[in-house]
């Protein structure tokens, strides 16, 4: 299976796909990395194994919809099987998802519908919760709101900071990342309604 990767950082949830699939066994293959900003560390984890990247940057288009639309194409010009938001910080619009409706997953660090958007461990912290996690799921037009794949949970601690809450979310994140995109393509998955099943 083919996968294309959106990432917008660090790229470590990335690196476990790339790795991953290093074993033919795992059935998936990441075909193209896209960003929407250049210089992150990410882009040059893709470099580093060969895999093709492109740069779809907001400012460079006239519109929204315009960045979308090529935003839609790259990916499409891979012809992927699922495309990943693997911490990509930009929210698709509308052509985006219906190209890719029902195959394109993100990966949250958080347990949602708890602490959605972009400082997930920070206000779980803040919140006071005992149990942080990571949840995968499908995208829909919604921030955070698609239908959920999978969830994992760790304990959070008395003295945790937000680093360090968020990197033991980070190390089940990645597991839970790489073990259900490896399910899903050697297996398929369903969605009824908001329900998804994955055999
Ligand atoms: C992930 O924890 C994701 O949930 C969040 O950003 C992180 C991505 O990290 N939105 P990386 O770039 O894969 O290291």
């Amino acid at each position: 299976a083919r996968l294309v990767v959106l990432i917008s950082g660090s790229g470590s949830n990335l690196q476990a796909l790339i790795d991953a699939c290093a074993d033919p066994a795992y059935g998936a293959e990441v075909v193209a990395v896209g960003a929407d900003r250049d210089g992150i560390a990410g882009l040059d984890r893709a470099a580093t194994h060969g895999i093709p990247t492109f740069v779809c940057r907001v400012p460079d288009f006239a519109s929204r919809e315009d960045w979308d639309a090529e935003l839609t194409a790259r990916c499409q010009a891979h012809a992927p099987d699922l495309v990943v938001s693997a911490g990509f910080l930009k929210l698709v619009g509308k052509e985006f998802l219906t190209t890719f409706a029902g195959r394109y997953l993100n990966t949250h660090n958080a347990l949602l519908p708890g602490f959605p958007g972009i400082h997930g461990p920070r206000d779980a912290l803040e919140y006071g919760v005992k149990i942080a996690g990571a949840t995968l799921f499908i995208v829909d037009d919604g921030v955070d709101t698609g239908p959920i794949i999978a969830q994992v949970a760790v304990p959070v601690h008395d003295d945790d900071t937000e680093d360090t809450l968020t990197e033991r979310i980070k190390d089940v994140e990645r597991r839970q990342l790489v073990e259900y995109v490896g399910r899903m393509v050697r297996d398929g998955w369903t969605i009824t309604g908001r329900k998804v099943t994955v055999p």
